[in-house]
């Protein structure tokens, strides 16, 4: 069942690359490029999108909010599903919500559901599981082509609901005309080549988790840092980390260091930082500077060619900016996971925790 691997999570953060695959399939059309999202064809472009979620499924919603607003310019609210559904939100005529679930099933997410369409906004559901509530209620449904999702710890599933978000970023800017040729085929070439990019870096990526791993399983907390998408994917790392290790660890905008986080740096209290070639590379890198002034250790995911000196620079292939999290994703998945690995926690089955969060 786990296909020779390990855990569930391992074979799962392995199989993004066909995930990935079969999210795509159908979604491009050859012939005019256009991306093809029939389920939601009757819907105009929202005035506003608000994406209701929990956990790593608001995440990808936060990583969203980013590429839909840089890509398409429509504005983004993302909203955590257990306060959406107790802050008498206000949902203006023209505004979409949609409610991002792997299961389909948590309890929050569905209530956020109901609220909204009681107050007539049309409702997405961008779910994993076929039959699910979201799925059943939601108006209007994007299936997310991950597979079953065993192991507690969400992967696949986030890497989906990129691809996905990624398409709906696309299809607005497309009816709104706003992308250049170039950006745009650098989009839809960049994902359709990512399969086979993954496929090609993940066990490189895996062996230099395992080599990390080693070097940091006696920190007792971390530090995630990142900018702009790049900051999404922290708090993922983040969660990754303490949910699977039960190390503590906190996901912050790297700008915002200053403002608090920065008095715990010190040699023990290590920095996982994502400093990858965008035009925030340079603010990354000065807040970086300023960790290492206090004696913190870091590792950074960054891309080659860049000027960076730190512990451990984790060097990616460099892709089209809005694609840089389908590189960034399987690394923090495997840090967290080949420490958890061997600090001998039960990896699919973290204490405490259960796969779907049916009661709130
Ligand atoms: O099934 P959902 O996507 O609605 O689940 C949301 C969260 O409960 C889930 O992502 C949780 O945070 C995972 N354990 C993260 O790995």
């Amino acid at each position: 069942q786990k296909g020779g691997y390990k855990h569930f999570m391992l074979k799962e953060i392995f199989e993004q690359p066909k995930v990935i695959r079969d999210c795509l399939a159908g979604r491009i059309d050859h012939a005019s490029g256009a991306v093809r999202l029939p389920e939601i064809e009757a819907l105009p472009v929202p005035g506003r999108l608000v994406i209701v979620a929990c956990g790593t499924s608001s995440y990808a919603g936060l990583w969203g909010k980013q590429i839909i607003e840089k890509l398409a310019r429509v504005p983004v609210d993302v909203c955590i599903a257990s306060e959406f559904r107790y802050a008498d939100p206000i949902l203006a005529p023209g505004d979409q919500v949609l409610v991002v679930s792997q299961s389909g099933e948590t309890a929050d997410t569905l209530a956020g559901l109901r609220l909204a369409k009681e107050r007539g906004v049309p409702v997405i559901g961008l779910c994993n599981v076929i039959g699910s509530s979201v799925d059943r209620e939601a108006d209007f449904v994007l299936h997310t082509q991950a597979g079953p999702e065993i192991s507690v710890a969400s992967t696949k599933a986030m890497c989906s609901q990129m691809v996905m978000l990624l398409l709906l970023a696309l299809r607005y800017a497309d009816a709104k005309g706003l992308l250049s040729r170039e950006d745009r085929a650098a989009c839809i070439e960049g994902i359709q080549a990512m399969p086979k990019l993954l496929d090609d870096h993940l066990p490189f990526m895996r062996d230099t988790a395992q080599r990390l791993s080693r070097t940091y399983s006696e920190a007792t907390s971390f530090l995630y840092l990142g900018r702009g998408p790049a900051w999404p994917l922290a708090l993922e790392g983040a969660l990754k980390l303490k949910e699977i290790s039960y190390i503590h660890a906190e996901g912050y905008p790297a700008g915002e260091m200053k403002h608090g986080p920065i008095a715990l740096i010190d040699p023990k209290f290590p920095t996982f930082a994502i400093a990858l070639a965008d035009d925030l590379f340079g603010k990354v890198k000065s807040n970086l500077i300023e960790v290492q002034a206090r004696g913190g250790r870091i590792i950074a995911l960054t891309n080659p060619g860049l000027d960076l000196e730190v512990d451990h620079p984790w060097v990616l292939p460099q892709v089209f900016w809005p694609l840089a999290g389908f590189t960034a994703l399987p690394a923090l998945q495997l840090f967290a996971y080949e420490i958890a690995d061997y600090l001998g926690k039960d990896v699919d089955q973290p204490r405490n925790l259960a796969k779907s969060v049916t009661v709130e």
